[in-house]
């Protein structure tokens, strides 16, 4: 009786080590993570997954879809949480928008980025797929990373950028000829300042290293690890140094320089709404429909949403303004306020994040005292 002989086939064996055509690049999937915690972007994550925060008014999640559909990938998984799998389901929709059919993928706790690609078996099949971290933004795409991935043909590509604090992220070593030698997951003592950024590209040989591999010092199944775990079974794993701007938004300062890179590189001028002689809106600013800018000076770049009502105020670049955002006489630089933000009175605000229907307000009573009501995880300098 042969019915008990599961026979698991490498990828494509007849065609390992020969460059793909066309119709086979066409194959691969694409992975999009997008549960999680956001633990490190708290407040905001109490009530938006983190992959939603949006920079210069578009959901992170935005651009990588917009990313994935530019390589032209069709068949796309998304891993959501019970947490915020509804709002990033409301969000994608069935994908149509970006001419992608979405699969979603629960998955039922936070245990790894590799526990997620295992969680996605199913949709992955034996096929070619991308991962994509969805709070990262890559400056210039995957396109041409998934078409160095088919000109090599490895059995994982991964991506590196320098950073200033490699501890915080999964770090490589290589040796003299750019190969990768070992990788390590939030080291202590950094090999190099090489990060690994979030964005993979793996063959079907990544589900036999999960298999092979325990979960790290903070519990999780680490991508990181079963990367290693490709090299030790002596798997193709090559590396690319990325050229262009890698952000990973998930703290406050990481989102605002995420803001401030994304608003000079895509901000154009573009005036909808309705912007008063009494004002001035130099450069490079998008003032969206609906959206009213009196007696205000506005110097770009900087985005300002639907319906956002902007009076005696000063908005200095790198400032994104969301929807229905009351501003008056205020002055805010360096800035992301989100939808139905009121600002009253508030003289001088940089370097901030203010959240969906907050309320900040200059008082004019004598004694001079703080009035706060602040959500759990909150941060105020004054
Ligand atoms: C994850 C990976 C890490 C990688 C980072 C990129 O870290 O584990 O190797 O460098 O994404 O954003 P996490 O966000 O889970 O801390």
């Amino acid at each position: 009786d042969r019915s008990n002989l599961v026979v698991r086939l490498p990828r494509r064996p007849d065609n390992i080590g020969t460059p793909r055509n066309d119709l086979m690049e066409m194959q691969m999937k694409a992975l999009i993570l997008s549960g999680g915690k956001g633990t490190r972007l708290r407040p905001l994550t109490y009530t938006t997954a983190k992959q939603l925060v949006p920079v210069a008014n578009k959901p992170i999640l935005g651009y990588v879809l917009g990313h994935i559909q530019d390589a032209g990938i069709k068949d796309v998984g998304v891993i959501i949480s019970p947490e915020t799998g509804n709002e990033v389901r409301n969000y994608i929709g069935n994908g149509k928008q970006w001419g992608i059919k979405v699969t979603y993928i629960l998955q039922a706790e936070p245990a790894g980025l590799a526990h997620a690609v295992k969680t996605a078996r199913d949709f992955l099949g034996y096929d070619d797929f991308i991962m994509y971290l969805g709070d990262n933004l890559l400056h210039h795409g995957v396109k041409d990373a998934i078409k160095e991935f088919n000109r090599q043909s490895p059995d994982a590509l991964i991506f590196l950028k320098e950073v200033d604090n490699p501890q915080q992220f999964g770090v490589a070593k290589l040796d003299r000829k750019g190969n990768v030698v070992k990788l390590i997951e939030k080291p202590a003592k950094p090999p190099s300042n090489l990060a690994l950024v979030g964005v993979y590209i793996f063959t079907a040989r990544i589900h036999d290293a999960i298999a092979r591999i325990k979960p790290s010092f903070r519990g999780e199944l680490e991508i990181t690890d079963a990367i290693q775990k490709l090299i030790s079974m002596g798997c193709k794993v090559k590396s690319e140094i990325l050229s262009g701007w890698w952000l990973d938004t998930g703290k406050k300062d990481d989102l605002l320089q995420a803001n401030t890179i994304v608003l000079d590189e895509y901000i154009k001028r573009q005036i909808k709404g309705n912007v008063d002689s009494r004002s001035q809106v130099n450069g490079r600013v998008t003032v969206e429909k609906g959206a009213s800018v009196i007696n205000s000076i506005v110097r770009g770049p900087v985005i300002i949403g639907k319906g956002s009502r902007i009076k005696d105020s000063f908005i200095g670049p790198f400032t994104s303004i969301g929807d229905n955002v009351t501003l008056l006489g205020s002055s805010v630089e360096h800035s992301v306020i989100l939808n139905n933000a009121f600002l009253s009175g508030v003289e001088r605000l940089e370097d901030s994040i203010v959240g969906k229907n907050t309320r900040v307000i200059k008082n004019s009573i004598r004694h001079k005292a703080l009035r706060l009501m602040l959500g759990d995880d909150s941060t105020v300098e004054v």
